[in-house]
């Protein structure tokens, strides 16, 4: 079967089909799967996630892969790939939302939003899905700035936003989450700083605007004052989050997906605590970095 790159059911990313995994992939076909990754942000291969092996050899036609930075994600047996899962118990927060308690819930965020240079990319694959929620969703930040009209566009086009490292649902600023968290706070994560960032970055490969607004990690835009900046930033996020910017997968075990993340957000819906999800992810590694550490107000 040829390689074909199929429109999904919804206004954003695209289905890869004829693709075989199972053996070296051609670096003709390596190149035409990087380009369209490129092309359309988010790419879904359903079916093919056989084996870690599988997925290692795909990851690999997108970049240097990134183990994750703290060891116990990490796959036994392939420190490349990173083990998401509730199988012997909650590794982060379990959260009640209407009387359900829900473990995996991340609301919509690109990966290292809060440093300076976020990762290219990541690829996920369901290992073994859970018959309630467990979705993933992806949103189009390069066809958002697009959609945005041109006087908003001058107005953002040259601002800069701080970026904050944040651990918790409840933390968040905008777009906050109803849920109560049930598990206590022994967060034991490194410290990130927070950094400053272009509120419209111009992706480094493609050349795109991207609208930047990580809803987990911006905090305010740089030189407003701060009743002006929230509501600049709420209008923003309600802008970005439209159906019409977005894709969310249900998935079936052994589908993956792909995402550029330098133009997407990915969201996970999470799924009941009593149910166990077994997902392998990959990280490919940014190279680029966008904006810079801020110095710390705490700073001596
Ligand atoms: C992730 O954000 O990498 C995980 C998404 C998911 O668990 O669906």
């Amino acid at each position: 079967m040829e390689l074909a790159i199929r429109p999904l059911a919804s206004p954003i990313g695209r289905e890869i089909t004829g693709l075989d995994i199972e053996r070296d992939i051609a670096p003709e076909t390596a190149q035409a799967l990087h380009k369209a990754w490129l092309e359309h942000g988010v790419l879904v291969f359903r079916g093919i996630g056989t084996a870690p092996e599988a997925q290692l050899r795909l990851s690999r036609c997108f970049g240097e892969l990134e183990p994750h930075p703290i060891p116990k994600f990490r796959h036994p047996d392939y420190p490349e790939l990173i083990l998401l899962t509730n199988q012997d118990g909650p590794v982060g927060p379990v959260y009640d939302f209407d009387g359900t308690e829900i473990y995996g819930r991340i609301p919509w965020h690109a990966d290292l939003a809060f440093t300076t240079t976020p990762n290219a990319g990541a690829l996920l694959r369901m290992v073994h899905k859970t018959a309630d929620g467990g979705q993933t969703g992806w949103l189009d930040l390069a066809l958002a700035y697009d959609a945005l009209d041109d006087e908003t566009k001058a107005r953002i086009d040259d601002l800069e936003a701080v970026y904050l490292f944040r651990a918790g649902l409840e933390d968040m600023r905008f777009n906050k989450q109803d849920g109560t968290r049930i598990t206590p706070r022994n967060d034991n994560y490194p410290h990130f700083p927070p950094v400053v960032n272009p509120l419209v970055w111009t992706h480094p490969e493609t050349g795109r605007k991207i609208l930047n607004v990580s809803t987990m990690n911006i905090e305010r835009i740089v030189g407003m004052d701060e009743s002006e900046s929230d509501a600049l930033i709420a209008r923003l996020i309600d802008h970005a989050l439209q159906p019409r910017f977005q894709y969310i997968h249900d998935w079936e075990n052994d589908d993956m997906v792909l995402w550029d993340n330098r133009r997407t957000l990915h969201c996970a819906t999470g799924h009941p605590m009593d149910q166990v999800r077994v997902v392998h992810r990959t990280t490919i590694k940014g190279t680029v970095a966008m904006g810079r550490v801020l110095e710390e107000e705490t700073a001596a």
